[in-house]
């Protein structure tokens, strides 16, 4: 069964096109990530599949029963936000327990499976503290902890780490990695990080100007890049037109191809006999690609 799919959405906002023939289908338990620069559309698409937004044409399935026109309430998903999202005047516990007794279930179920949660997300010995008095990691675990006690059948991430500094990105990163390996929760993760899009999912959908530049696992789009976008983008590779390939690399690529190489694979190397830049470089493990230019 798959947990989501989507046809062909698309979203216009006053005639403009943000999302253009969104498809992708996600298998139970898979990570995936949808990586791209601000403003492609990340959050009108995690939006659409949330409810908050409908597409302008398209559909989604959520459990193979198509969701496309469903209130968010009737989609067994939840929302883990950027700004945290929580109740500043309540307690961890109180937090986390919200959304349970709103479905009105009884107190010690609620106990119960709140308990079971907060040890999930190492949290439980500050149950009772307010969320005001938590580090910024400790209240992002609180908002996870606070969608994943719903039991949702998909997990949304909005860029839920740019809040943090380098170092609680790294740890919460890795913290979101090991609670959705162990719960084994669907997940999508939007984010503009591609550092954090290959450390964490199993598929990446690259996103620029609301069209799919490539799909596939970290290690396709990392090291085959279709396009471009996609080799500047995920890998932040260096461009050579043909004639540069020939001089520098003696790869030959046509006049209307790009050369793309990873900075890590390009060493200077002692130059004795010539005073130009471009003898003083070799590539080291000789990993490129070769790409079109459409422009
Ligand atoms: N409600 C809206 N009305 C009009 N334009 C919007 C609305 N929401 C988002 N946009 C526009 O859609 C584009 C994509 O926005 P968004 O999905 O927030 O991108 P991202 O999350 O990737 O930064 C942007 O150009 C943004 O200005
Ligand atoms: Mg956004």
């Amino acid at each position: 069964m798959s947990i989501l799919t989507l046809k062909n959405i698309s979203k216009l906002f006053d005639s403009i096109s943000v999302l253009d023939k969104i498809s992708f289908e996600l298998n139970k338990g898979e990570f995936f990530s949808v990586v791209g620069p601000s403003g492609c559309g990340k959050t009108t698409l995690l939006r659409i599949i949330a409810g908050l937004e409908f597409p302008t044409s398209g559909e989604i399935f959520i459990e193979d029963v198509n969701a496309t026109n469903l209130i968010p309430q009737k989609r067994k998903i939840g929302i883990v936000f950027q700004n945290y999202a929580l109740f500043p005047n309540m307690t961890v516990f109180d937090n986390v327990a919200y959304g349970l007794e709103v479905k009105k279930l009884s107190k010690s179920e609620i106990k119960e499976k709140v308990g079971s949660v907060l040890e999930k997300v190492r949290m439980n010995d500050k149950a009772n503290k307010s969320v005001t008095t938590l580090s910024g990691g400790e209240q992002q675990r609180v908002s996870l902890a606070r969608v994943i006690v719903t039991e949702p059948a998909l997990l949304l991430f909005d860029e839920p780490l740019s809040n943090l500094d380098y170092a609680l990105r790294l740890e919460t990163r890795n913290e979101i990695k090991r609670l959705q390996r162990e719960i084994g929760i669907t997940s999508v993760y939007v984010t503009h990080d591609q550092s954090e899009a290959l450390a964490l999912s199993d598929r990446i959908a690259v996103l620029n100007k609301g069209v799919v530049q490539q799909l596939g696992t970290p290690h396709e789009v990392y090291f085959k890049p279709e396009n471009i976008f996609t080799a500047d983008f995920i890998g932040h590779s260096n461009f050579f037109d043909n004639d540069y390939a020939k001089e520098i690399f003696n790869i030959d690529i046509n006049k209307d191809e790009l050369l793309s190489v990873f900075p890590e694979e390009i060493i200077p190397v002692e130059n004795t006999e010539s005073n130009t830049w471009a003898r003083s470089l070799q590539i080291k493990n000789y990993r490129h690609s070769v790409h079109r230019i459409f422009n």
